[in-house]
């Protein structure tokens, strides 16, 4: 068909102990939105790295416009008018917006060797202005949200003209308003006949964007679908084999515990606005609201990550001071951060460490010995517990895939052992089977007394797990929710609560 731009046959990938891809297939149309499934782990990043000439294939053929083509690193892709969005993004955060949409090809003015900034800042504007994105160009990465971040990859991605556009889980960190804002360029980009890869593990999203599905799984192609034929179940027995028993929402009893952790008035600029809860004993709450509401804030200010202006924290009804992460962790609190390359891994280490690096003193034993069987057997452990995919305890964790390194740092806080657990975004990036893994342990983890923070952006698991619901809106706490009163539409009011209007 004269409509295909891209067609992979019979590509096989394999790294030292992994069978990635065993001999796999794609098919990209003009003019389509393509979307990749799988679980966590099943090829599919590699696959498109390949594409994006990012990794070399050991076996197959790569045809692009008609033509068989060797794509020797990510330059040769662009020229072929291939670009990738990383699922971890490759921003440089010390640089500006501008400077990382154009960097490596800054426009140079004629006589001046240095770059323009205002040619880069003028011409990023323009991308904003096509994207309706508000962002100034000049911001440093560093101070930009994981969702601002993503914006400014695809305006990267836009900047480049390119034919094909791989998104690998592009929505994974974006509000609903967000992903509908990313969908409506997506749209355009389609009809202009662009084709888009779309790499996601929101199967609802896919039929709202996606003209046709490929699945993979364990390495293997599966099959190809057209999304208007197939319904959300039959995608997922094809992606997993087997039919999930999706269990009904399991909100635990929880009666009158005791408060292990208390925050009053707690304050920060504008950022954090006279913050009071408590949270008890084998608790879940939910912290809810939209992206930018201040949840992630409160977890840093409460994990001694951010100083505070104002404010006292009461742990076991003592106060305490947490002026470093290190005073938080002493005193039973963890963290799951909701960016995992900055604040979660040692991405060049290797599991084991990863997975008892938080608790490492513990197994510290005379004159500073390590107890290496300890930390073995505590890593084997979690390894199991959390069916992390990995060739061995040795792997560097930047060598798993996404999902797998999520689960690499839920199982670091978990060799630690804190009372306190603040889990921020915990199943962002998660397939749906380890996703209901991942609430088993927190169900868990709460009825062993355990108390946790969970901060999500999906309403359906702020629904389903928490005993109690937090909303905030605008750095403000707008309400506290029972799981009897929490609804879509409670939590949808409280969230979007603008300031001046709860003030009594
Ligand atoms: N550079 C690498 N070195 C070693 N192994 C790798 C490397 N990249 C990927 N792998 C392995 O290849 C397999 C496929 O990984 P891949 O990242 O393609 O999965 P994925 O489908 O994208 O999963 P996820 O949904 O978690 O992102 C995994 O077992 C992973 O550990
Ligand atoms: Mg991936």
């Amino acid at each position: 068909m004269d409509d295909v731009l891209v067609s992979m046959e019979g590509i096989d990938k394999s790294f030292p102990g992994v069978h990635a891809l065993d001999n796999c297939r794609f098919e990209l149309r003009a003019g389509e939105v393509h979307a990749l499934v799988g679980e966590n782990g099943a090829g599919k990043s590699t696959l498109m790295k390949i594409l994006a000439g990012v990794y070399s294939k050991d076996a197959g053929r790569i045809v692009v416009h008609g033509r068989e083509v060797e794509i020797h690193g990510p330059r040769a892709a662009q020229a072929l008018g291939i670009s990738m969005i990383h699922q971890e993004l490759n921003l440089m955060p010390h640089l500006t917006v501008a400077q990382n949409v154009f960097i490596g090809r800054e426009p140079r003015q004629t006589a001046r060797a240095f770059l323009d900034e205002n040619a880069i800042n003028q011409a990023t504007q323009q991308l904003f202005d096509m994207m309706r994105l508000k962002l100034d160009p000049r911001t440093k990465v560093a101070d930009l949200t994981v969702a601002k971040q993503q914006m400014v990859e695809i305006a990267k991605a836009l900047s480049y003209n390119s034919q094909v556009l791989i998104m690998d889980e592009p929505t994974a960190a974006l509000t609903d308003a967000e992903i509908e804002e990313l969908f409506t360029i997506i749209r355009q980009l389609r009809a202009k006949g662009v084709g888009i890869v779309h790499i996601s593990h929101r199967l609802e999203e896919l039929k709202q964007i996606s003209d046709r599905i490929t699945v993979m799984r364990d390495g293997r192609y599966i099959n190809t679908v057209d999304t208007a034929d197939i319904s959300i179940e039959q995608i997922i027995s094809m992606m997993v084999g087997r039919t999930i028993y999706e269990s009904t929402p399991e909100v635990p009893e929880n009666g009158d515990q005791e408060t292990v952790l208390e925050v009053r008035h707690l304050q920060r600029g504008d950022e954090l606005k006279d913050i009071n809860f408590s949270l008890k004993k084998g608790e879940i709450l939910g912290f809810a609201g939209l992206m930018g509401a201040g949840r992630t804030e409160v977890a840093r200010a409460v994990f001694g990550a951010d100083p505070v202006d104002a404010g006292e924290i009461f742990i076991q009804g003592k106060p305490v001071q947490l002026n470093s992460p290190k005073d938080a962790v002493r005193h039973g609190i963890g963290y799951l951060s909701e960016d995992r390359k900055r604040y979660g891994l040692a991405l060049g280490m290797d599991v084991e460490t990863n997975l008892v690096l938080a608790s490492f003193r513990k197994f510290l034993g005379w004159l500073g010995w390590v107890d290496s069987k300890g930390t073995r057997a505590t890593a084997e452990h979690y390894v199991e517990a959390l069916a992390i995919k990995t060739p061995s305890l040795q792997q560097r964790v930047k060598n798993l895939s996404g999902g797998n390194q999520q689960k690499v740092v839920i199982g670091k806080w978990l060799t630690a052992n804190t009372d306190i657990l603040i889990f921020d975004e915990p199943t962002r990036g998660i397939d749906v089977g380890a996703k209901s893994e991942i609430y088993r342990l927190l169900n868990d983890l709460a009825r062993q007394g355990k108390s946790i923070i969970m901060i999500s952006s999906e309403l359906p698991e702020i629904l389903r797990m928490s005993h109690r619901v937090i909303v905030m809106c605008e750095g403000r706490i707008t309400g506290e929710l029972s799981a009897a009163e929490a609804t879509q539409e409670a939590i949808m009011t409280l969230a979007t609560q603008r300031t001046g209007m709860v003030e009594a």
